[in-house]
């Protein structure tokens, strides 16, 4: 951190004390990206080609009207439009649940490890975290564990489902057992990585208010930098996460992507074909080379390498292959995303000739 120039303004107490969190995103072009979870062959070349040729210069120059997008989702989704807001990505849903529901100081419950953003929100509201862990080696979900650390006091649960960096899933009957458990509190399942396993909380959205769902266009979609997903709840709780949120957060260039995006599902099915199929080569590889992982499922392996993760990050990377080292959660763990079974053949290969 840079030191405050004299006469400059203090952050908050809340922004001063977190821990500033910079993922390593720059100079991955042109390499083989497995090491965000992204989609490792690009979106749909419907999106490219709609975004090419279908664009007017009256479309860039209004500000954004989401209703025709809002409806082809809502379809798609299943639900009716007065359920979900279009996010900036998962990251402004995170955002905008902890803004509409969780002030200083109040219980925030959250699994460890997992996705980073949901402390660093939760952190900059001042609120006080608590973590239940996931268990190695199998890091299966902590369900008792999580049952039992809820209390009258918790205001918001944010679970990744499936988790990461650990690839575990909840179950239904689990995330019912947990809503009814935190009756007094709102419950984030983001399902960032539904479509690699199926498993949804959404039709739970009128049994449970307390329930908020998230998605996103930034994995299997492959729209990453277009940063788009979906907040879903109760249509009275929409109501309020509206008032909390920027009318226009979504660019109209992301939230067109994502209504073409959606109309391509046979593209959807044939990429998560895809990286089921890799998964298990990935997974069949380690074993092979006698390095042990926690069961997936979702489109990544947390593998665990002992003494050798740095030297395993370092090697591939220096045959332009990016994974990404999880060694400050879980010691030796390296987290590999499942792209194509070419993609994870070259990886094995080099892995071999590393260890
Ligand atoms: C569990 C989880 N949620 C959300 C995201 C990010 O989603 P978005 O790009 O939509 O903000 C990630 C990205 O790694 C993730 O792992």
């Amino acid at each position: 951190m840079l030191r405050l120039p004299k006469g400059a303004i203090r952050p908050r107490k809340a922004v001063l004390q977190m821990a500033p969190y910079a993922p390593p995103t720059s100079g991955r072009l042109g390499k083989l990206r497995l090491d965000f979870n992204e989609n490792t062959v690009g979106c749909s070349p419907r999106v490219m080609e709609f975004l090419c040729s279908k664009l007017t210069p009256e479309l860039l120059s209004v500000y954004p009207d989401y209703r025709e997008v809002k409806d082809t989702l809502a379809a798609h989704f299943h639900v009716d439009p007065s359920q979900f807001v279009l996010t900036n990505g998962t990251d402004e849903a995170i955002q905008v649940f902890i803004n509409t529901y969780v002030d200083d100081g109040n219980d925030v419950l959250q699994l460890a490890p997992s996705y980073a953003m949901y402390r660093f929100y939760a952190e900059v509201a001042g609120a006080s975290i608590r973590e239940v862990r996931y268990i190695p080696p199998d890091l299966q979900f902590p369900i008792d564990e999580l049952l039992d650390a809820i209390c009258p006091e918790t205001r918001a649960v944010l679970i990744s489902n499936p988790n990461n960096p650990t690839g575990a899933l909840a179950t239904v009957t689990q995330i019912e057992r947990i809503l009814k458990r935190a009756r007094r509190a709102v419950v984030l399942i983001d399902e960032a990585y539904f479509e690699f396993c199926g498993i949804t909380a959404l039709p739970l959205l009128e049994q449970f208010p307390n329930l908020f769902v998230s998605r996103t266009f930034s994995k299997v979609y492959g729209m990453a930098a277009m940063r788009v997903g979906c907040l879903f709840s109760h249509a009275a709780n929409i109501t309020y996460i509206h008032k909390a949120q920027s009318p226009y957060s979504v660019n109209m260039l992301a939230a067109l992507a994502a209504r073409e995006a959606v109309r391509d599902q046979a593209f959807i099915q044939n990429y998560v074909a895809e990286v089921l199929a890799a998964r298990e080569l990935l997974c069949v590889g380690l074993e092979k080379l006698g390095i042990r992982y926690a069961p997936s499922s979702a489109n990544f392996v947390l593998g665990y390498f002992g003494k050798r993760a740095a030297a395993v990050r370092d090697g591939l990377r220096e045959h332009a292959i990016l994974v990404r080292d999880r060694t400050h959660e879980i010691r030796g763990a390296v987290r590999i995303t499942a792209g194509t079974r070419e993609q994870i053949r070259r990886l094995l290969h080099e892995l071999q000739e590393i260890l």
